[in-house]
């Protein structure tokens, strides 16, 4: 008798217990981080991080096996209140782990002095996750670490990208629901001009439609990014001409020729007339005309950069404050001049390249770090029978450029007060700021902050023109295509500033 009554007194104490426990969380939800996906050691750096970082994978199909991977650095600062940002690197087919390795990562990666042993890595003074929570993400499935075990999902094309990543931003903030009420941006560069506002529309429309959870979506960044083959593709003349790449002659001669239309030409004269243009700029570094390049059979050969045409004054605009080297030559992460993106299957460089064996040292860094075994431990990679090997750009994908135009996306989100900084490196000449420059204006929005510079460490560092509906464009001057890789500074400057609401 004593024993039941007593063992009911232990139930109850239990239920009060646990009720009050239930109690005490819904009113103080815990960090919830998922403590598997903590990263405990990072290989190659030797210090203390300064915030916690998570990676591993989220399903986003169950029934194909489709897993997209993430690499989320809490915020140095004040990660309960900073935004959260979506990182999305290009390609298609690019692992935004080159955003994480080359641009804005937490650190640099300083390459190894003896082959074999792993890249040194410090910390990188211009970190995007001093000022945000942020998530690189590999998207689709089949680039970089995500994948899928069913391979007919590496058919795919920009509405299934955007969809699946959709997905995955749901799922991600249920394994962290303590970042679902901070301001949520996304943001990537080059054909992730295409992933963002797609995405952003996905976004948009769930919260419309009340899909929970309910993001607190602002905004979105897109640098130098593919958005329309009609602008993008005629903005590669008029740049060639303001930077002084051909003739006033040539310049006046293909524009009657071809009457502005650079990008379906309309006639044999006007074909000849670009072949011109062509063979003026050819030989130039697409991702950035102030760098040198490298040429010819023998791919270890720099050309001296004292047979550049581009006076030297000219070439220091590209001096940069990274303390390595940003990489000469970036294979695979966009296309040859003039072959602008449109609708339908969107070729991978190797394919346009027509060649067995791209050299493509700069991307060693990475290359070596990222298919380490130690480091795929620690990162919480897939074995390498699921993800064989880590690539940069991968042709393993088949990619349908299938959403058109991006210009009725930006219309739509813009229109509905969502903010946009739209971002260009003044001498890419893969996706040039002419293009960028003439979309966001083409939108007729009414001018609220007239042309004019704007300024990082007490120096013009560009230009910037804003819009109503918080629209912005802004220039990078003297950056190549990849701007933080370049001008890592005025690149954290002009984020920091962005995401605050501050006039840039
Ligand atoms: C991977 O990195 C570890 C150091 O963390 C090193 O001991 C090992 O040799 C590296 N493996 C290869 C194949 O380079
Ligand atoms: C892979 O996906 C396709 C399309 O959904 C489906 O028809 C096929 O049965 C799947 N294959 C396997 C092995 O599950
Ligand atoms: C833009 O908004 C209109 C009106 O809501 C809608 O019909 C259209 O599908 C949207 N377009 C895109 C690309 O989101
Ligand atoms: C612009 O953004 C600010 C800050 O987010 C917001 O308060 C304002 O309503 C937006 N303006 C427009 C026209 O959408």
């Amino acid at each position: 008798m004593d024993r039941t009554s007593s063992s009911l007194d232990s139930h109850r104490v239990l239920y009060l217990l646990l009720s009050l426990i239930y109690v005490f969380l819904s009113f103080f939800p815990a960090q919830s981080a998922p403590q598997s996906a903590l990263i405990t050691q990072i290989p190659g750096f030797s210090g203390t991080l300064p915030s916690k970082h998570y990676s591993g994978y989220v399903t986003i199909d169950q029934s194909h096996g489709r897993n997209l991977f993430y690499y989320f650095i809490e915020s140095e600062r004040k990660p309960s209140e900073d935004p959260v940002v979506l990182w999305l690197n290009g390609g298609p087919g690019c692992s935004s782990f080159d955003g994480f390795v080359y641009e804005h990562g937490p650190f640099n990666f300083e390459a190894a002095k003896t082959k074999g042993s792993l890249p040194q890595l410090h910390f990188n003074p211009y970190s995007w996750s001093k000022v945000s929570n942020i998530i690189y993400l590999d998207s689709p499935a089949g680039v970089g670490f995500s994948y899928s075990e069913n391979k007919t999902d590496y058919y795919t094309g920009d509405l299934k990208t955007a969809s699946d990543s959709h997905t995955f931003l749901l799922k991600w903030f249920e394994l962290y629901p303590e970042y679902l009420s901070n301001p949520f941006f996304i943001s990537g560069e080059s054909y992730a001009g295409i992933y963002v506002p797609t995405l952003s529309s996905e976004v948009v429309k769930g919260i419309d439609a009340g899909v929970k959870p309910i993001l607190n979506f602002k905004g979105y960044l897109v640098g130098n990014g593919v958005t329309d083959d009609k602008f993008d593709g005629n903005a590669l003349v008029p740049f060639a001409h303001g930077m002084g790449l051909i003739s006033d002659d040539l310049y006046e001669e293909v524009n009657k020729e071809c009457g502005g239309n650079y990008v379906y030409p309309v006639n044999d004269a006007c074909g000849s007339k670009l072949e011109k243009v062509d063979k003026n700029i050819e030989e130039l570094n697409i991702y950035d005309i102030l760098e040198p390049c490298y040429h010819g059979t023998d791919s270890m050969k720099i050309k001296t950069t004292t047979n550049s045409r581009v006076p030297s004054s000219f070439r220091r605009l590209g001096e940069t404050e990274r303390p390595l080297a940003v990489r000469k030559r970036m294979f695979g992460r966009a296309w040859p001049l003039r072959a602008p993106v449109r609708d339908g299957i969107v070729p991978t460089w190797p394919e346009l390249m027509n060649s067995e064996d791209v050299p493509c040292t700069d991307d060693e860094v990475a290359t070596s770090w990222l298919n380490n075994e130690t480091v795929r431990k620690a990162i919480h990679a897939a074995g390498e029978s699921l993800v064989p090997s880590w690539e940069l750009c991968t042709s393993g994908i088949r990619f349908t450029h299938d959403a058109g135009s991006m210009i009725k996306y930006h219309k739509n989100l813009t229109a509905k007060g969502y903010r946009a900084l739209i971002y260009s490196g003044d001498h890419d000449m893969c996706v040039p700021f002419t293009g960028s420059e003439a979309w966001t204006r083409s939108l007729g929005y009414k001018v609220v902050d007239e042309w004019r510079p704007w300024t990082s460490n007490g120096q013009v560092a560009g230009y910037t023109q804003g819009y109503e509906n918080n629209l912005t464009f802004l220039t990078v001057k003297g950056s190549g295509h990849t701007v933080p890789e370049y001008k890592p500074r005025e690149a954290f400057d002009l984020f920091s500033r962005f995401l605050a609401g501050q006039p840039l």
